[in-house]
């Protein structure tokens, strides 16, 4: 069954202190027990952070972004296997910023999804259009090719695997998808996923809306059919904030 979640991108703000409060505080205001809450958070946060929700049941800590090597030369880079030893379970892969500031293409995406799932870490994968696709009309077709690209060549992994669907113009923008556009995406998605691989394994995806995400807005978005969830940015920089949107469900 596919689970509610509400997941955090902090990108790169906050220092591990203000972190540190931000967890501690959304763990102190609590969450309906049926949701899942995940902090995506810079790498160097990942062990002290991990070590704080350890006991909390349905928190989590994420990566942003692995490496698409096992190992080797690359200097500044992190593996798989180093969040895996890190008892890292999720990562974000496919961020558009990944893919518009550093090359993250579909064909490296692929690696980086291969190498995720051999160390047992979930992807919460990120597709998208831009604002010129979704003007031409051709957005659905456009997002369903990103995954065919990636996710889709992995058939006995996709079961547990997080997508996000975050429309390129509702990042950081204040323009946020309507409710019908979102469900109309994520529909699609899940359509298309259970034609490939069966009910089953769509049944069991989580799909997530990004793209200001708002206390104001979650409702509304988290009670369409096929929205299981959220993909936040700035909104999951503020406790008080974050915490209203987990409670959105
Ligand atoms: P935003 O970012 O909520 O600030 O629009 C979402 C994201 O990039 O994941």
């Amino acid at each position: 069954m596919r689970k509610k979640i509400a997941a955090g991108n902090w990108k790169m703000n906050l220092t591990l202190q203000q972190g540190n409060e931000l967890v501690k505080d959304v763990l102190q205001n609590g969450k309906p027990t049926d949701v899942e809450v995940i902090f995506c958070v810079p790498y160097l946060y990942l062990k002290d952070l991990n070590e704080l929700v350890r006991e909390a049941n349905g928190f989590y800590i994420a990566a942003q972004n692995l490496h698409e090597k096992e190992k080797g030369a690359y200097t500044g880079e992190i593996s798989a296997i180093m969040l895996k030893h890190l008892r890292i379970r999720y990562c974000i892969l496919g961020h558009s910023e990944r893919r518009q500031y550093y090359n993250d293409s579909d064909a490296i995406l692929k690696e980086k999804l291969n190498i995720a799932y051999q160390n047992d870490i979930t992807p919460i994968f990120c597709c998208g259009e831009s604002l010129e696709i979704r003007k031409s009309g051709k957005h659905i077709e456009y997002v369903i090719n990103q995954l065919k690209n990636t996710l889709f060549y992995y058939p006995d992994k996709i079961s547990g695997t997080i997508i996000a669907y975050e429309p390129i113009w509702a990042i950081g923008t204040g323009e946020t998808a309507s409710p019908e556009q979102a469900e109309e995406m994520h529909a699609a998605i899940r359509s298309e996923l259970s034609k490939k691989f069966g009910e089953n394994i769509a049944e069991n995806v989580s799909i997530l809306y990004g793209g200001s995400v708002t206390p104001a807005n979650a409702a509304d978005l988290f009670s369409c059919a096929n929205v299981d969830g959220g993909l936040v940015g700035g909104a999951s920089l503020k406790a008080e904030d974050f915490t209203r949107i987990i409670n959105s469900f």
